[in-house]
Parts: structure tokens; C-alpha cells; sequence
């Protein structure tokens, strides 16, 4: 299986030890499971592996675009790790979720200036402003307070991931942060050390997402670090911070590699310790954001098969009672997703089919070529694998369709942690 906490018993489909079947029986479909104990276990993963090679002051932070729900940034604190916040509505929940906001970096592109009254307002502890004028915004709101504002500069390496184009985010051309290349990256630095309410504690990159390329976040550390040299030698500015931003890629199907977590970032530590002693600088404090390596595995989600259509000759499509509206990420990028018939796992996979949603549009696809049994019909139970990373958060009510529960499984028991929306829900703000 693509994942140690996927099992089959007696033709049934086990997730985190628990019959499938009966969770999809007593929450209803579509349904996403989170499985709790493999978070934790990640976060476990990632910190063991930064106190090892980076020392105890590198701390992991969770990118929490890739699942965000209240439950999630109580167990991130529990954790011990830090966040990564890219709006204000991700700063309430991890608040309304007793979030410590200290250990918050706030992101985005385009942080308004409600949003930075709102972080400044709640203690977020870092800013990563992308370009200049955020830097002037938060200057001039952190002067309006009196207080001095911790910031990261976000640059641009000019580093191609080779992942996804809508994803890939470290390029010289990319929408996101300030170019090494083009000399922004300096122009930035120097004003941004100009700033009275602005305390620059170092920079950070950010090359993709579900970026597998053997030297990619070695390559982007190099760069980095480099320009933090030569920042040094200009204007006698030392960073005391590098965050590398997130990336690492999972396996969604079972041709993907599986990324050893520990190595990667003994890999990566590595190459900075080396880099430094060259050009004669201390190790900065490391930082990475990783998502989708954190909740990508844990999570499935259910669905119950209504219409199988067979066009002879063409095409069979099975249809599932969710769609892009929980998924778009195949509608989105084409992303590869495992399906797998959860109720008749001991019987043969002979039908191929696409699995659709019930969305009315034809892009409404989980995944294409998919081998099924060919009984499979009205009433099973079909499984998505790797659901746990930017499925929820990028559902939408598009059809006036209820965004699923997500229902948590820990230590064989389970529980909801966000409840299915209902039609009120959907007429909530109706005026
Ligand atoms: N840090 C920054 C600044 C980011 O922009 C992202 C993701 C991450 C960290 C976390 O990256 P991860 O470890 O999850 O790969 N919706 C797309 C993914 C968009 C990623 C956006 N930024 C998808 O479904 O594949």
C-alpha cells in the first residue's frame, strides 16, 4: 500500500486500524478521515530531524494552508510546532484553537492592511513580507503601535522545482517574493534595514510544492545563503534566519518515491554547514514549512458510488457523491490519486473506469484509468487515498453541495473534528 496506515482485512478496507466501511455507515458520505496518530508521527519525524542536524533553537512550522481547522493547530501546539498563516481567517482559527501566535510567521503575497492590524493585533510573531510595499505597510502600522515588528524578506532564488507549473513558486518570474537575480532581493534588504519599527530577522524561499528533485532545496540553500553573505560583507548585516520554505513531495500513487524525511533534511543540513564554513559565516537558524508532508497521508477520504455508466466502446464512469467540490486537485492540476473500492478489496480489479463527482461540469474528475471491480455499483464505497493535503482546504459549495465532516482517528477510536455542513449552513449568510 501506498501508506503503513492502509490495511486490508477479510476483503475490507482499513484506515489507521479501522474498517472503513463502518466509519463511512455511521458519519454518512463523503466523508474525510484525518488520522491523528500519523500527524503527530510526522511532526515527530520533522522535529527529531531539525534538533539533529539544525540544533534545538530550528524549529519545524507547519504550513497550515494545506489543512486548517481548529483541531489541527491544537494538536501543531501540542507538538511543539510553529505555523505558517498566510490570512487573517487562518490567524483566527489558530487562535480560536489556543495557538500560541508567537510561533506564527504570517505569509502571503498581499497581506491587507486589515490583515496586518489583525496579526499585529493578535501577537503573530513574524511577518514574511513578499516585496516592498508590505514592508512599508508593516512598517507603517508597527510605528502606529509603538512596537518594533519581526520580519523575514521572502526572495526568489530563481530555482525551477520541476513540479507542477501552477505550484512551482521559486522562479525569477514567479508572483511571489523579491528576485536575487534581478537585484530586487538587495534593493529590499537595504530599505527594509531603514525601517525604525521593522526588525529584519532574516529571509526566506519557497522554490514548489511536491517537489521530489534530488538537490533542489540544497541548490535554493546555497543561493540563499550566498546572498546572505554578500549581505553581510555590503552591510555588515548578519541574518540570524534562514526558513526554506516547504515542498517535500508525497507519495499520492504507488510510482511516486517515497521521501525518507529524516534524510532529506540531513541532506539539506549538510550542505548548509558546508556552505557556511566556505564563505566564512555562522549557520543561521534553520526554518522549514512543510504541508502537505505532514497531513497528505493522513488523510482519505469516503464516498458511496451511485451511477456506474459504461459507454461501449468509449469510456465507463463511476460516479462518487462528492467531487471537485472536496477535491479539485486533479480539476486543478491533473494530480494522481489512488481509489480503491474499500467494501470489495478481494476482488478483482478488471474495470476501467473514470471516478467523477457530481458537480454539473465535465472537469469534474478525482482521477482517470482507474481499475475497479467490475461489480462495483450503487451502494460501494469507494476510498481516495493521500486526501489529508489541500482537500478540505480548497473545497468550495460550488452546486450548493455540503463541504464534508472531517472525522479524526486516533488510537483506534474516532470523533469529529469539523462537522458536516448542512443547508442552513449554506443559507447562512443569505440575506
Ligand atoms: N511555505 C510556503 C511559503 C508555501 O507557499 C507553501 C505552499 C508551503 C510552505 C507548503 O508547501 P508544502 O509542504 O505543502 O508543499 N494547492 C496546491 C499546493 C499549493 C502550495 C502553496 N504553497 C496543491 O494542492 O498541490
Amino acid at each position: 500500500m501506498i501508506c503503513d496506515n492502509i490495511t486490508i482485512e477479510n476483503g475490507i478496507l482499513y484506515f489507521a486500524g479501522q474498517d472503513t466501511t463502518r466509519l463511512a455507515e455511521t458519519y454518512g458520505t463523503p466523508l474525510y478521515l484525518m488520522d491523528e496518530d500519523k500527524i503527530r508521527e510526522k511532526c515527530r519525524v520533522y522535529k527529531h530531524a531539525f534538533e539533529t542536524h539544525f540544533g534545538p533553537s530550528a524549529q519545524p512550522l507547519y504550513a497550515s494552508k494545506a489543512n486548517s481547522f481548529k483541531r489541527i493547530y491544537e494538536i501543531m501546539k501540542e507538538e511543539g510546532m510553529g505555523i505558517d498563516v498566510v490570512s487573517s481567517g487562518e490567524i483566527y482559527t489558530a487562535l480560536r484553537a489556543g495557538f500560541d501566535l508567537s510561533h506564527a510567521y504570517f505569509h502571503s503575497n498581499n497581506k491587507t492592511d486589515e490583515d496586518i492590524r489583525y496579526a499585529m493585533e493578535n501577537g503573530v510573531g513574524y511577518f514574511v513580507a513578499d516585496n516592498a510595499e508590505e514592508v512599508k505597510a508593516v512598517e507603517a502600522e508597527a510605528a502606529r503601535r509603538g512596537i518594533c515588528q519581526k520580519l523575514l524578506l521572502r526572495l526568489t532564488p530563481g530555482i525551477d522545482p520541476h513540479t507542477y507549473e501552477a505550484i512551482a513558486t521559486g522562479k525569477v518570474d514567479s508572483k511571489f517574493g523579491s528576485a536575487i537575480e534581478t537585484g530586487q532581493a538587495e534593493e529590499i534588504t537595504v530599505f527594509t534595514l531603514a525601517q525604525p519599527h521593522v526588525e529584519l530577522v532574516g529571509f526566506h524561499c519557497h522554490v514548489g510544492s511536491q517537489v521530489f528533485g534530488e538537490d533542489i532545496f540544497e541548490r535554493a540553500a546555497v543561493v540563499m545563503l550566498e546572498f546572505m553573505a554578500k549581505m553581510k560583507e555590503k552591510y555588515g548585516f548578519s541574518a540570524p534566519m534562514l526558513d526554506l520554505g516547504g515542498g517535500y513531495g508525497v507519495r499520492y500513487v504507488a510510482r511516486d518515491p517515497y521521501l525518507d524525511i529524516e534524510t532529506k533534511v540531513g541532506q539539506v543540513a549538510a550542505v548548509i554547514r558546508g556552505t557556511c564554513e566556505r564563505l566564512h559565516m555562522a549557520v543561521p537558524e534553520i526554518h522549514m514549512e512543510p504541508g502537505r508532508s505532514i497531513v497528505a497521508d493522513a488523510g482519505m477520504t469516503l464516498y458511496t458510488v451511485g451511477t456506474v455508466k459504461k459507454i461501449p466502446g468509449y469510456k465507463n464512469y463511476v460516479s462518487i457523491d462528492g467531487g471537485m467540490t472536496d477535491n479539485p486537485r486533479f480539476a486543478l492540476y491533473g494530480s494522481d490519486y489512488t481509489c480503491l473500492p474499500a467494501n470489495k478489496m478481494d476482488e478483482a480489479r478488471d474495470f476501467t473506469c473514470s471516478v467523477v463527482g457530481r458537480c454539473c461540469e465535465s472537469g469534474d474528475i478525482i482521477q482517470e484509468h482507474v481499475m475497479m471491480p467490475s461489480s462495483i455499483g450503487r451502494g460501494d464505497i469507494v476510498a481516495v487515498c493521500t486526501t489529508g493535503a489541500y482537500n478540505y482546504s480548497m473545497a468550495s459549495n460550488y452546486n450548493r453541495l455540503c463541504r464534508p465532516p472531517i472525522v479524526m482517528l486516533s488510537g483506534g477510536k474516532h470523533y469529529v473534528a469539523v462537522r458536516r455542513e448542512s443547508f442552513e449552513d449554506l443559507c447562512r449568510n443569505d440575506v
